[in-house]
């Protein structure tokens, strides 16, 4: 067990670095606005673990999520003190209507960690915990998970992934209550994009230490780009019908890939068992 699960009194976890940015999480808000998890929710509760310096990702996730579920409430939980002041004076300029959010934005902030404290001790439907386990060691993670995921309502869904500074790569592993990861989604900005395989450089961590030859998820690197590579052709239609063909390649090689009906916006899911370490 690590050291940081050993103190029960004080929020689970350590303060990280806080880098975060404005439209940062795009992809995976929209990935979660679409997840039966938040439509399907009895209580949408969603947290966002792990928000960083500023509180924006939790006022743009409040705003994006509200779109599909008018009732949405955003629950933002930091480790550091000095964050979660500093997530509440931003709150009060948004509540003072100084701000492009809504004054009436459903969204609050609080010291947390693993443990997930909510309000009345509700469960969450969503949990998003995005550039948080990046800084700890591979061998947390499942510790980690293994907290988060019985705090969730049941159907629940907890998104943890990894991206870069504005939010072009980015990943995440989705579990539910079980703690058993389900599906590793990739999502890329495709206009400019060389190699599929930048995606290597953000894996959640259960995975980034992965990327070696004959782990699974190098395979899937290495199949992105061959197939990439392959439909360059195709790129005279735009980058968009490219990373189809791509994928369709990906599918006629064996690649167990699910929801289709993304891969237009430069996404791909995998099953977890697809990709998940060896040994
Ligand atoms: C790199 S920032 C990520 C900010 C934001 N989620 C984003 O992706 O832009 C990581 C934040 O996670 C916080 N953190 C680390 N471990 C945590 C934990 N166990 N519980 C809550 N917050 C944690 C750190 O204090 C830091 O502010």
């Amino acid at each position: 067990m690590p050291s940081w699960m050993t103190v029960t009194s004080s929020p689970v976890g350590r303060p990280t670095r806080g880098t975060t940015g404005t439209n940062r999480l795009r992809r995976v808000d929209r990935w979660i606005a679409r997840h039966a998890a938040l439509r399907r929710a009895t209580d949408p509760l969603v947290v966002d673990l792990g928000y960083g310096a500023r509180g924006v990702t939790a006022f743009e996730l409040e705003a994006r999520l509200r779109r599909v579920r008018p009732d949405v409430e955003v629950w933002g939980l930091e480790i550091d003190p000095a964050r979660v002041d500093r997530a509440r004076s931003e709150l009060a300029e948004v509540r003072a209507g100084r701000t492009p959010f809504r004054a009436d934005a459903r969204v609050d902030f609080a010291r947390g960690g693993f443990e997930v404290p909510t309000p009345a001790g509700r469960r969450p439907a969503v949990i998003r915990a995005f550039n948080v386990l990046r800084q700890y060691d591979e061998a947390d993670v499942h510790d980690a998970w293994a907290r988060l995921a019985p705090r969730l309502a049941p159907g629940g869904v907890v998104v943890e992934g990894t991206c870069d500074e504005l939010g072009r790569v980015s990943t995440w592993v989705a579990f539910g209550p079980d703690a058993v990861p389900t599906t590793l989604t990739v999502s890329l900005r495709l206009a400019g994009l060389e190699h599929p395989s930048i995606a290597a450089e953000r894996l959640p961590k259960a995975l980034i230490h992965r990327n070696v030859p004959g782990e699974p998820v190098h395979e899937l690197m290495r199949a992105l780009d061959r197939e990439w590579d392959r439909a360059a052709a195709v790129s005279a239609f735009g980058a968009e019908q490219r990373w189809r063909a791509a994928l369709q390649g990906l599918v006629e090689t064996g690649w167990p890939l699910r929801q289709r009906s993304r891969w237009r916006l430069g996404e791909l899911t995998v099953p977890w068992t697809s990709v998940a370490p060896r040994g």
